[in-house]
């Protein structure tokens, strides 16, 4: 089976199909999400929150990025992986974005890499383009400038910042990005966007007229309950189901249900006499401690 590329994605935009990008960040979900269909898995830095408990994506490092983008494209077949960013592997330049893109792919496989940022980090997307990263940009709400946010709030909702945001969103463009993450961007803000754009938006808290849709795997299927954001759908609640299943099991082991014939292995019978002692055994071992001196 093929894997879905940067080109498919820009063609989808071109025929008016939506695309669905999802997170994950290991190899059982990356299976799960890819065999459901999505064409975009992004290993994104929220890993650090919704997986490593941090509380925010700042502390994820590239190697924490890498060692889970691998997990994620060894259980994937179809989806486009993409490898995002952490915080401190690109802001200090180019040359160093280049550097770390580069272990992105040639370590894990993947298939395009994210970072955040617009004007600020068009010059690294062009450069990385040109040295043949596909690259996606994000601008919005941006999780690793949250400090300077003041909080995780809806971006652009002056004119003068929805033109700041068009500006960004642009010069992502111009510099070769194939799709822009536009985050907690108002819906109306994010429609104009999209028709303004060659290329794909993907929105998260940008409302219903982007190109495609992202969400966080743990969010849309009730895994990380200490925060819900108002962005989120939850679509099932697979947290609940498995502190039931587990609640259950602890039941059972502490009442003896678990495990029964049916979770147990065999041993032939004869096998086990010989390690029963014979008589003969017993009195030799006797002997040998010294016991019938
Ligand atoms: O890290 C991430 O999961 C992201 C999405 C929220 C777009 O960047």
């Amino acid at each position: 089976m093929s894997r879905i590329t940067t080109t498919d994605i820009r063609d989808m935009k071109a025929a008016g199909r939506k695309s669905v990008m999802v997170t994950a960040y290991d190899y059982p979900s990356a299976r799960l999400v890819d065999a459901a269909g999505v064409d975009m898995i992004l290993v994104g830095d929220t890993l650090g929150m919704v997986v490593l408990g941090y509380d925010s994506t700042l502390p994820v490092t590239m190697d924490d990025m890498i060692h889970h983008t691998k997990a994620v494209v060894r259980g994937s077949q179809r989806a486009l992986v993409v490898g995002d960013m952490p915080f401190g592997s690109y802001q200090a330049g180019w040359q160093d974005a280049m550097k770390n893109a580069a272990r992105f792919m040639q370590e894990t496989g993947c298939g395009a890499v994210k970072l955040e940022g617009g004007r600020r980090s068009a010059e690294t997307v062009s450069k990385l383009v040109d040295a043949g990263i596909p690259m996606m940009g994000h601008i919005g709400l941006t999780p690793q400038s949250v400090n300077q946010f003041g909080g995780f709030k809806v971006q652009g909702k002056t004119p003068a910042a929805a033109v700041q945001l068009m500006h960004d969103a642009q010069a992502l463009e111009q510099a070769g990005a194939f799709a822009i993450v536009l985050e907690l961007v108002p819906a109306p803000l994010a429609a104009l966007l999209t028709e303004r754009l060659s290329i794909p938006t993907i929105g998260i808290g940008a409302g219903p007229e982007c190109d495609g849709q992202v969400q966080v795997f743990h969010d849309m299927l009730g895994l990380f309950e200490a925060f819900s954001p108002k962005h989120a759908k939850r679509y099932a609640d697979a947290g609940e189901t498995i502190r039931d299943a587990v609640a259950k099991y602890a039941d059972e082991v502490r009442c003896g249900a678990f495990p029964t014939a049916k979770e147990s292995f065999k041993m032939d019978p004869a096998a086990l006499e010989e390690l029963r002692p014979t008589p003969q055994s017993a009195i030799r071992r006797r002997h040998a401690l010294g016991l019938d001196a």
